[in-house]
């Protein structure tokens, strides 16, 4: 009888071990927690004991091999540990590189800490099969690691809301399974690598809010997939190429708060494109006449340029303009009669040369 036990004991044994996970995953990821510091809702109190497959926040293991492969850490979420503290997470701290020993780790999120600072380490370019790096809302410095390019399987690079500094690593055109790429509000420098195209899994591109110069490659029309483009807010000059207004599914263009000079692309007044934002640039020229059926905007927003000329009489056969922006610019003449004018405000039209006719005053 103990001897069954003895055996049975024993099996349950290996049985665990086996199915625990590594000592060197345990250690890397305490070296991790031991970098940060969560002082409120004390997320890290469950990363303790041999297994850490088994019930320790965030960590994910393969069930197969029982190594660790996703480290999902996020301080705005639905979890009932932040139900209970009535507030979002904060951490300080920072990454530490012993993260780069999960060698199966494909997907990383430490995301919306606020205060977590240091840079990404650069190391993380070595992990073989990283899909997902989420690093958005926290206090992160330095730039992109310059050979990110290696990382082949990455699909969402987002570091939004941090302090990175640095130019944009030219490797970056050869993440070629990317499909969201977030780099809003961080101080990145540089141009728009002019191969930007081959990227061509990329479904969503937002650079908003950075220090990029430079003009707009004309590669990114080949981006087959794009559907969302945000450039505002950067440096960029030069000319918007026309070829952006045949791309196959972008809905969303926002050039807004840049120095792009030269005139509106026809093509873009009938493309798929429903939200176009270019104002606060430098555009010349006349407001394209060729509005149709295919002219559908829920948000026009071509305000603060040089435009000049007469608003288009084509703009009242547009199928749907919800939103229209044309305000500081140069434009003269009669405002036209018919959608979308009826329901437009004044605000839409006021600084400009000489509009005049409804909602302004009579000509
Ligand atoms: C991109 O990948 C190619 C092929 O793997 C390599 O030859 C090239 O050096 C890489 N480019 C950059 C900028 O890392
Ligand atoms: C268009 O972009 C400018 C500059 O970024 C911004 O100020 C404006 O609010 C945007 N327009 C709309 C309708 O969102
Ligand atoms: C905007 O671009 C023009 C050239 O197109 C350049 O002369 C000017 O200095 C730029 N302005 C700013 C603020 O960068």
């Amino acid at each position: 009888m103990i001897k069954l036990l003895v055996v049975v004991l024993s099996i349950l044994c290996i049985f665990s071990l086996a199915y625990s996970c590594p000592p060197s995953d345990r250690a890397a990821l305490l070296a991790i927690k031991a970098a940060l510091n969560e002082p409120y809702l004390g997320i890290f109190k469950s990363w303790t004991g041999t297994d850490c497959c088994m019930n320790w926040y965030g960590v994910s293991c393969d069930p197969e091999v029982h190594r660790v492969t996703e480290i999902n850490l996020r301080g705005v979420s639905e979890d009932s540990i932040f139900k209970m503290a009535h507030r979002t997470g904060y951490m300080s701290g920072t990454i530490s590189r012993a993260i780069c020993r999960l060698n199966r780790l494909s997907s990383l999120a430490i995301a919306d800490w606020k205060g977590i600072s240091g840079t990404i380490p650069s190391c993380i370019t070595s992990l073989p099969s990283l899909r997902i790096l989420d690093l958005v809302g926290n206090k992160l410095t330095g730039g992109l690691p310059t050979d990110i390019g290696q990382l082949s399987g990455l699909t969402m690079l987002i570091v939004a809301d941090n302090q990175l500094t640095g130019r944009l690593p030219r490797s970056l055109t050869n993440l070629s399974s990317l499909t969201h790429l977030d780099l809003r509000n961080n101080f990145i420098r540089g141009t728009i690598p002019r191969h930007f195209g081959k990227l061509r899994m990329l479904s969503r591109a937002l650079l908003s809010r950075n220090r990029l110069h430079g003009k707009i490659p004309k590669s990114i029309s080949h981006i087959h997939r794009l559907s969302d483009l945000d450039l505002s807010l950067n440096r960029l000059s030069g000319r918007i190429p026309p070829s952006l207004g045949k791309m196959a599914v972008l809905a969303t263009l926002n050039l807004g708060g840049n120095n792009i000079s030269g005139t509106i692309p026809i093509t873009l007044i009938t493309s798929r494109i429903w939200t176009l934002n270019l104002s606060k640039n430098a555009l010349e020229g006349n407001i394209p006449d060729t509005f149709d059926r295919r002219s559908y905007f829920a948000v026009l927003d071509l305000s603060y340029n040089q435009l000049k000329g007469t608003i288009p009489k084509s703009l009242v056969s547009a199928s749907f303009i919800g939103y229209l922006d044309l305000s500081h610019n140069h434009l003269c003449g009669l405002i036209p009669e018919g959608s979308p004018f009826d329901h437009l405000e004044a605000s839409s039209f006021v600084y400009n040369d000489c509009l005049c006719g409804k909602p302004l005053r009579d000509c």
